[in-house]
């Protein structure tokens, strides 16, 4: 009898393994998160159109006719009427609907803010910017921190321009920068700037230092040059100055955020966003998500990516306004790695850049290293093409490559991440690579497409869109695609969109209309932009680069 079960535990494991392979995946398939008839007509395209232009395109929450979202819809003054709001709301809102805290992460030390020292804190330093000092200009060079989360609602409320710079950037790019924006007030951490080059912008007047608390008893004084007073944050915090008694006259239209980024020809430039332009970002981030994954105060929310991007803080902004709680690691940035970010955190939901995303996916394409992980990863993606995030079993546990660890509990959720057409640094994301993405985090991607003159997504994929525009042809398929960048879903409900013939590329074009993209709505900054590059509209009503329409230098790879 003994001699019958000889089976030692490898054999064991073999046959498991021969059996689940075989048939878990039978006894597991699920119905898809969406009918596919959903994802094969994704925009609401109008009956007419205009000559040398495609017909305009809508997000089905906003057909032709229909007024686009452009505001909060809150209660308004009567019964039957709403109104937009602006940034003030979304911290209101954070602070009715969400749990009273805020999650900082700096190194090692994490911490809990309560939300309403923070409030404090915003109209401490709102009050000393504008009544104590009389800025107007206020530049921010500091990473994803609680001061930089301050700053921005005191600009809010206060109503000075918040110019938020890269961060860190070489301090030749920022003098050029300086230049362009000519900020009268800066804030900075404490030792990250020379300040000597400092003294020779012309326009500044104050310089404002975050400290960290071990290096508080040194003396803080920002420059020798006399015409550029100093303060710290933390002085004016603990004993605020001013009267803190916010404006109610705010000009909703007037510059409140400027935009500092580099365009395709590598110069710096800026684009100056209103209150009102930034509220229909946020507004339409929150309407496009379905009610069964709307961020919610049981979310946290995690900026990989840095505040100074307007995407980055729209995302932010919604998050905040659905209460969700918001957790900031001044790590975060361009091509921040993502577990890194995350570790102290257990984000449920993250808005990072394709930068960093790629980052994950060479990583953890390196750790498959066994044949049974290019099995299980193929398996899964299996399961995501028919309509489900793989979520593993048992055997996927035991078996597994190294996934990247996304905090303890793992519990990611959403990922927001987009390609910022016309921008520098910005890496695309193809199909495979947003498939395989979404199966090594076990979590939803959502990739759109942006412009430094749009604020949030012009254009969205829809969060259960998990085809994968290349057949799955055989498990080791990885890296041999070029970087073609995947499509980016139907128009946001905030905007219409339509393409302009422009050189070879017509809107008459067969069996895809191509052109430039052009943008109108709330949410683009004078109302209406051409952004630049080229897209076509595919036959499911999504939005994708025409590839040799976009960057000659990268595409021949
Ligand atoms: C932004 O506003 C500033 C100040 O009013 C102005 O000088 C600048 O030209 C504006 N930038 C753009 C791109 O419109």
């Amino acid at each position: 009898m003994l001699e019958l079960i000889e089976l030692n535990a490898v054999s064991y494991t073999l046959i498991a393994l021969a059996a689940s392979i075989l048939f878990v995946p039978l006894f597991l398939s699920k119905d898809p998160a969406i009918h596919p008839f959903i994802l094969q007509r994704q925009s609401n395209v109008a009956p007419v159109r205009k000559p040398k232009e495609s017909a305009v395109y809508r997000s089905q929450a906003t057909p032709t006719g229909y007024p686009l979202i452009s505001g909060l819809q809150l209660e308004g003054e009567k019964a039957y009427q709403t109104r937009d709001g602006d940034i003030r709301d979304v911290w209101k809102l954070a602070k009715e609907k969400g749990n009273g805290k805020i999650i900082t992460v700096r190194g090692s030390r994490k911490e809990e803010i309560d939300i309403e020292t923070v409030d404090k804190w915003i109209h401490a330093i709102g009050a000393f910017v504008t009544a104590v000092q009389g800025a107007k200009r206020v530049a921010v060079y500091l990473p994803n921190d609680i001061e930089n989360i301050v700053f921005s609602f005191a600009s809010a409320f206060y109503g000075f321009t918040l110019i938020p710079l890269p961060c860190p950037a070489d301090p030749e790019e920022l003098k050029v920068i300086f230049r362009k924006t000519s900020p009268d007030f800066l804030v900075a951490s404490a030792g990250t700037l020379p300040l000597e080059e400092i003294g020779k912008v012309h326009s500044l007047k104050h310089v404002m230092l975050v400290v960290e608390k071990a290096s508080r008893h040194m003396d803080w004084s920002a420059t020798s040059d006399m015409e550029i007073t100093s303060s710290t944050f933390h002085g004016i915090i603990e004993n605020p100055t001013g009267v803190s008694t916010p404006p109610t006259d705010l000009d909703l239209d007037g510059i409140s955020l400027v935009y500092v980024y580099k365009d395709l020809m590598n110069h710096w430039e800026t684009e100056n966003f209103s209150q009102k332009v930034l509220i229909a970002g946020v507004a339409g981030q929150l309407a496009v998500l379905p009610k069964k994954e709307a961020l919610t105060p049981a979310d946290v929310f995690l900026p990989v990516s840095g505040l100074w991007e307007p995407f980055t803080r729209i995302v932010t902004y919604a998050a905040l306004a659905s209460g969700s709680t918001l957790a900031i690691n001044s790590v975060a940035g361009p091509s921040t790695d993502l577990s890194t970010a995350c570790a102290k955190v257990s984000p449920t939901v993250v808005v990072a850049s394709p930068n960093t995303l790629l980052e994950t996916l060479f990583q953890t394409q390196g750790s498959m290293l066994e044949l049974w992980h290019t099995w299980i990863h193929w398996f899964q993606l299996r399961t995501l093409s028919q309509g489900q995030i793989p979520h593993g079993n048992w055997l996927t546990r035991i078996n597994d490559y190294a996934r990247p660890k996304l905090g303890d509990p793992q519990r990611l959720r959403i990922v927001f991440t987009a390609e910022n057409g016309g921008v520098k640094d910005s890496a695309p994301l193809n199909s495979p690579d947003l498939a395989d993405l979404r199966a090594m985090l076990g979590a939803n991607i959502i990739y759109g497409l942006t412009s430094p003159r749009v604020a949030g997504a012009i254009a969205q994929q829809n969060i259960y869109d998990y085809r994968i525009d290349h057949p799955l042809i055989k498990p080791n398929r990885i890296k041999k695609i070029a970087r073609k960048c995947a499509h980016f879903g139907p128009p946001m409900p905030n905007v219409e969109v339509k393409l302009v013939d422009v050189d070879k590329y017509k809107a008459d074009d067969v069996p895809e209309p191509r052109g430039q993209i052009a943008v109108a709505g709330p949410s683009v900054i004078g109302g209406q932009a051409e952004i630049g590059v080229v897209g076509k509209w595919r036959k499911d009503g999504c939005l994708a680069y025409v590839l040799d329409g976009l960057r000659p230098n990268e595409d021949k790879e």
